[in-house]
């Protein structure tokens, strides 16, 4: 029986978020309803809202979700009902020219679920990045579920299914830190806070925080940055190399994604250096350089989708090295607030207040 139960929906570009009865459909084929436990607000929840990503209003919105599966579909063996499963929203196909060249990170037919959750009128809903998880329940494809241990705290666990994921995987896995590194972040944000734990897990030894708000760059020392740049007083190129030797590092991320935090990052990398690009631009963003900087300072230009993580191999990792107290998830839990609350949230969120708000169900 198709289930009535509550969801965060965007109707229109700017309208304030509402909160109303939606239909979960049982699962079907490969699919699988979820309760939901947690879900943080991410930037990209409002993004959607304001008409960012796509017109398909109306989204069911939330995508850093953690849960419990509820009930599956015909022929889905990954997982049991009961099983905690942290959501994401990349899973790979195993099929497309990327998977099958042994690149699944980059797999170009990710899959969703099938049917729709709609309003109780009918109207079909589109979730955010194939998830919609600001509900009771949610309908995803059986490879959105990743099984991970238990133990963890639902809100913590459920952050790996994006921003944290995204901002460590950019410096463990597309920026490839290793012992003895230096690596440098701009934008503190949950995302730039989380590569800055990726590469204190990677065992960098220089991990510069730069940003513009205090707050945030008081959070980043907590978080294992071991130097700061207020971005507002000093130039962030010149204060990365003045902390490198003169050199500038050997991984730069760009967690804001502008044209001008990715020149900074650019020349704020040392000869043959690697810049990450993992903040989002917006269309309209252009840049212009020399190309012979490009070509003269050698090194890797890379950009990172959802950390370059493969769910199955990062989640349940992530999640035990947070078990054992080395990774401090929790840190980026900064309050916990009900389903009616998100709207609230995005203005906490705009106004630099958070790392995370996390809807706790
Ligand atoms: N690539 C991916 O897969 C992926 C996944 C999730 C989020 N993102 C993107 O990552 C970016 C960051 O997300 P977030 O949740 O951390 O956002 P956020 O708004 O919490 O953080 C951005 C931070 O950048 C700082 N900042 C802004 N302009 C700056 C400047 N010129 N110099 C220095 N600091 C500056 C802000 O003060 C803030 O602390 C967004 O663009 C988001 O869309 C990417
Ligand atoms: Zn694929
Ligand atoms: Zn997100």
């Amino acid at each position: 029986m198709p289930q009535q139960v509550r969801g965060v929906i965007a109707r229109s570009k700017q309208a304030p978020v509402e909160l109303t009865d939606i239909v979960v459909p049982d699962p079907g084929p490969g699919e699988v309803v979820v309760a939901i436990a947690a879900c943080g607000v991410c930037h990209t929840d409002l993004t959607y809202r304001e008409g960012g990503i796509n017109d398909e209003f109306p989204f069911l919105l939330g995508h850093e979700a953690a849960g419990t599966v509820e009930s599956v579909g015909e022929g889905v063996d990954s997982v049991r009902p009961g099983d905690f499963v942290v959501l994401n929203w990349r899973a790979v196909c195993g099929q497309c020219r990327a998977c099958k060249r042994g690149r699944p990170q980059y797999c170009f037919d990710t899959f969703n679920a099938n049917q729709k959750m709609t309003l109780t009128d009918g109207t079909e809903l589109t979730p955010a990045l194939g998830i919609g998880a600001f509900a009771d329940k949610t309908l995803v494809h059986a490879g959105q579920c990743t099984k991970v241990d238990p133990a963890a705290d639902p809100a913590v666990a459920g952050l790996l299914g994006c921003g944290v994921m995204a901002g460590l995987g950019a410096a463990v896995n597309t920026g490839a830190v290793g012992r003895g590194d230096s690596v440098a972040v701009i934008g503190c944000g949950g995302v730039g806070d989380a590569a800055i734990v990726g590469a204190r897990l990677a065992g960098a030894s220089t991990i510069i925080a730069v940003d513009r708000d205090a707050r945030k760059l008081g959070w980043a020392v907590e978080l294992g940055a071991t130097h700061t740049v207020d971005a507002t007083e000093a130039d962030a190129v010149e204060a990365i190399q003045g902390l490198t030797g003169g050199f500038g590092a050997d991984v730069v991320i760009d967690a804001v994604g502008r044209p001008e935090t990715w020149k900074q990052a650019f020349y704020a990398r040392d000869l043959a250096g690697t810049v990450v690009l993992v903040g989002v631009p917006t269309p309209d963003m252009r840049l212009e350089m020399p190309l012979l900087d490009f070509f003269s300072r050698g090194g890797a230009l890379k950009s990172s989708w959802y950390g370059d993580c493969l769910p199955e191999r990062d989640f349940p990792m992530l999640v035990d090295l947070y078990l054992q107290g080395r990774l401090p998830l929790e840190r980026f839990v900064t309050e916990r607030i009900a389903l009616e609350d998100v709207e609230k949230a995005f203005h906490t969120m705009h106004a630099g207040e958070v790392l995370r708000s996390v809807v706790i169900l």
